[in-house]
């Protein structure tokens, strides 16, 4: 369970699981990276508890080091980040050659690999994951990008990292809001993808929470596994691949419109209960089926409901997420649990009675 091989169009990158740093510097050099200036690019938090760490180790090899350290959120995932970082790659005087190390949860990883990713056209970056989210889902695939005005993800490209270190032990130090969080990620990758995966994940709660190591890097290896399988089938999300946008329709407009008040996983799980609601309108799976997700959701702590919104107005935010095709509303299903369908052309009332629902408070 050390690595796993994710297959790209063009090039192959290794994802590493570890419980410590100290396999890193071997994966550099093994990656071809001795003798570089190195760049890491991390937020406060995350320094806090592991940029020292991660830069006492790195000193034992290399002697260039700058570290970019950004603010934490959501909020800050946007143009006005990527423009400072930019000066300060030309003021630290990094080039090609140079290497960019993502350290930090979905934010920073995007960020920083939207910034290598453009940066002279192009400097090589890996990824060290720190939150359960981006363990499990972001850091795997090459999705990179920002948010712009009141849309998620809309500036971006396709870039891959040349590594992917995961060190499961940095979840430590993770808060439990941001833990139940990446649970999302894994729950949907359970159903759009693997039933037994699902039940695993449904019946090893209490390990799973209390931070039992082995089994949770069964699930993070298991759910990297399941990503990039279909990453290396689809690479820029031509088709397969937006399978994994099951429950981001409704989880990114409300991200948006809570003005990013609830984590992106957060979104997400109220989102894969509209989807789910969705799916049960069309009798793809039965209403007990619905109220299984929404348990298993609420036993990992999650929202399964979304207060404080306008019904219409979450119609209207669905029309400006970027996986709208020529102005149709397309929509990630389940067939039943464990696979999943697509359709886009779902009426306006079906799809307001699922808003309604996931608008509904309940008691
Ligand atoms: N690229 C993709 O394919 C993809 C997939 C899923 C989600 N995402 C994106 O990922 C982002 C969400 O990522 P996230 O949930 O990791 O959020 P995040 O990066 O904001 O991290 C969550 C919080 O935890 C803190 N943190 C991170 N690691 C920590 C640690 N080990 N100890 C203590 N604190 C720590 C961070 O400072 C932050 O405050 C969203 O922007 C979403 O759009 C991208
Ligand atoms: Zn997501």
């Amino acid at each position: 369970m050390g690595k796993i091989d994710v297959h790209g169009e063009q090039v192959s990158y290794p994802i590493y699981f570890r419980d410590d740093f100290s396999f890193l510097l071997e994966a550099l050099k093994k990656a071809g990276f001795s003798n570089r200036k190195l760049c890491i690019i991390t937020d406060a938090n995350v320094d806090y508890f592991h940029g020292d760490n991660l830069i006492k180790l790195l000193q034992k090899e290399y002697t260039s080091i700058c570290k970019y350290i950004c603010t934490p959120g959501e909020k800050h995932k946007n143009l006005e980040t990527i423009y400072d970082m930019y000066t300060f790659f030309l003021n630290h005087h990094l080039d090609r050659q140079s290497l960019i190390i993502a350290l930090g949860g979905g934010v920073v990883g995007d960020m920083a690999g939207f910034a290598a990713a453009t940066y002279m056209r192009g400097i090589p970056f890996i990824q060290i994951p720190t939150t359960l989210l981006s363990q499990v889902d972001s850091s795997v695939g090459g999705k990179v990008g920002v948010d712009f005005l009141k849309h998620k993800n809309i500036i971006g490209a396709f870039y891959q990292p040349r590594f992917v270190y995961i060190n499961t032990s940095t979840l430590q130090t993770l808060p439990l809001r941001e833990r139940s969080a990446g649970m999302a990620e894994i729950i949907k990758h359970g159903l759009i993808l693997d039933q037994s995966y699902y039940e695993y994940v449904k019946t090893h709660k209490q390990q799973i929470m209390d931070l039992h190591f082995p089994t949770l890097k069964q699930i993070i290896c298991r759910s990297c596994e399941l990503k990039a399988s279909i990453v290396e089938q689809d690479e820029k999300e031509k088709g397969l691949r937006e399978i994994l946008n099951f429950g981001h329709t409704f989880g990114h407009a409300i991200e948006t419109l809570l003005d990013f008040k609830l984590l992106h996983g957060e979104c997400v799980a109220i989102g894969i209960v509209g989807a789910a609601y969705l799916s049960y309108q069309l009798e793809k799976i039965s209403l007990e089926n619905v109220k299984d997700i929404e348990n298993i959701l609420l036993d990992y702590h999650l929202p399964i409901r979304a207060n404080d919104i306008e019904q219409n107005e979450l119609y209207q935010q669905l029309f400006l997420d970027k996986k709208v095709k020529q102005d149709q509303l397309h929509f990630v299903l389940l067939s039943k649990i464990g696979d999943t369908v697509c359709v886009s052309n779902l009426s306006e009332s079906i799809i307001h009675s699922a808003i309604g629902y996931i608008c509904k408070t309940v008691r």
